[in-house]
């Protein structure tokens, strides 16, 4: 096979129509026309996204000793919201074209006097503050003492329980509390496929230090290791940037921060922001509770307010970000010298769905599919497998689209000389390896 030059980027309609027909990602409620900012994950979409939140927990909790992981409750006590800011200040600027009704977000406009949709001019609204948390009620009186919120971030869940959690894991700062969930944000223009909704999940790992001048070193060190994570699990390197906040565009009491940015089809988005946030959080929560979240420290037999790092990742965001870059179209010539083309998921084996197809090159013959069938039943407990028969051509296309790196196929030679064929996903080449030692050749290409 002759490969030819990579196509142009994918555009987020073939991200979004192989997400679908490949059973990633589903627009949610579809049957009813599907709701505007949330979606499903399919069979493959949810080990993806699974995967890609084993990775971070893998590398931000299961391997440091200092940090332990965390699970809040989604609906929090309303005051929470009051102490974060969030209740008077989570807010986005919203206008309304006064023709065609359609509703925008301030600051995304290029031009604030045309509207994008219909063109009319001088049309909007005068911008208007819209709170971005959405509402529910507590039990079944619906008055204004019911009202509650579903978290608009994890971290605040870490935050109250700082107490707790640093005096029963017994731990001192320098130390993190991580957590994976779901966060709600009533976003007024939901878009770009799974990148903006309206529920999503975040990875949020709240990292406290002591005031003793190391700070800002620590927090370099936390984004150098966020550099690295991206790396390791292969996101494209010149796709990446880490853009760090001025002055003005941070807080008034963060000393630095960085927005993790990668280049979708459409431009930059934010993937993750890593943010020093002073000792703000723990105070707004001690100011407002009035109970003491300082740490005592036992040596110097002082109380002090512990200094937060903080790395906040989407992890819809990410999933996504993982299907984008993997997304591969070749245009190759077959041997009969017809132009093809191949669509590959080049994903790396850690984040892949499934990390081994096993195939029975014939569907009608039962010593075939048996042995297939075994060797994959074998290799399930080690790796995410597949079993499939059937056209052979066919067979390795459906693989490539979504993603799997090695492919095992059972023929009659197998059954001859017991050797079968591995084929691997982003050169295509194909190898006879004896079925004795295949555990050992998938093991040195994909680990586990
Ligand atoms: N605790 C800090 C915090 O929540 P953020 O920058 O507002 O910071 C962190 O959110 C990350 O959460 C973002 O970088 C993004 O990946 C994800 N995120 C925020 N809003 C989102 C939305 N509407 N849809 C998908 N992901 C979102």
């Amino acid at each position: 096979m002759d490969m030819a030059a990579t196509e142009p980027r994918v555009t987020m309609d073939e991200i979004t129509a192989l997400a679908k027909r490949r059973g990633f990602i589903f627009q949610s409620s579809e049957i009813y026309g599907g709701l505007n900012g949330f979606y499903d994950y399919g069979p493959l979409g949810a080990i993806l996204k699974r995967n890609v939140k084993n990775a971070w927990w893998r590398d931000t909790v299961e391997l440091r000793d200092d940090v332990v992981g965390f699970d809040s409750s989604i609906i929090m006590h309303p005051l929470t919201w009051k102490a974060s800011g969030h209740i008077d200040a989570f807010h986005d600027k919203l206008v309304d074209c006064r023709v065609c009704k359609h509703r925008f977000r301030f600051d995304h406009l290029k031009d604030p006097n045309q509207c994008p949709d219909c063109g009319s001019k001088q049309s909007f609204t005068e911008p208007r503050n819209f709170n971005l948390m959405m509402k529910t009620q507590i039990g079944p009186m619906e008055d204004s003492a019911s009202t509650a919120y579903l978290r608009p971030e994890t971290a605040q869940g870490i935050f109250v329980n700082f107490k707790n959690v640093y005096q029963t894991a017994r731990k001192r700062p320098p130390f993190g509390i991580a957590q994976i969930g779901k966060s709600f944000r009533n976003e007024i223009t939901p878009g770009n496929f799974t990148y903006r909704v309206r529920e999503f999940e975040q990875a949020e790992l709240e990292y406290f230090v002591p005031d003793d001048g190391k700070d800002l070193e620590i927090f370099r060190e936390w984004v150098d290791r966020r550099k690295n994570w991206y790396a390791q699990y292969g996101v494209k390197p010149d796709r990446l940037r880490f853009y760090e906040l001025t002055e003005k565009e941070r807080p008034h009491y963060a000393k630095a921060g960085i927005d993790v940015e990668y280049l979708f089809p459409w431009g930059w988005g934010e993937l993750e922001s890593i943010a020093h946030r002073g000792t703000y959080d723990l105070d707004a929560h001690m100011a407002l509770s009035g109970k003491d979240l300082r740490f005592f420290d036992e040596a110097s037999k002082a109380h002090y307010t512990p200094i937060l790092i903080e790395s906040s990742a989407g992890m819809d965001r990410t999933t996504l970000t993982m299907l984008v870059d993997a997304y591969d179209r070749e245009r190759s010539t077959d041997p009969n010298g017809k132009a093809t083309d191949r669509v590959v998921l080049r994903f790396h084996p850690y984040i892949a769905p499934v990390q081994i197809a096993v195939f029975s090159l014939a569907r009608n013959k039962p010593d075939l599919v048996e042995r297939a069938r075994s060797i994959e039943m074998a290799l399930r407990p080690s790796y995410r497998t597949q079993y499939d028969e059937g056209n052979i051509g066919q067979l390795y296309r459906r693989q490539d689209e979504i993603g799997t790196p090695l492919c095992v196929t059972i023929d009659y030679d197998t059954l001859e000389d017991g050797t079968v064929t591995v084929r691997e996903r982003d050169s295509m080449k194909q190898e006879r390896v004896p079925q004795s030692g295949l555990e050992r050749y998938l093991h040195e290409r994909i680990g586990a």
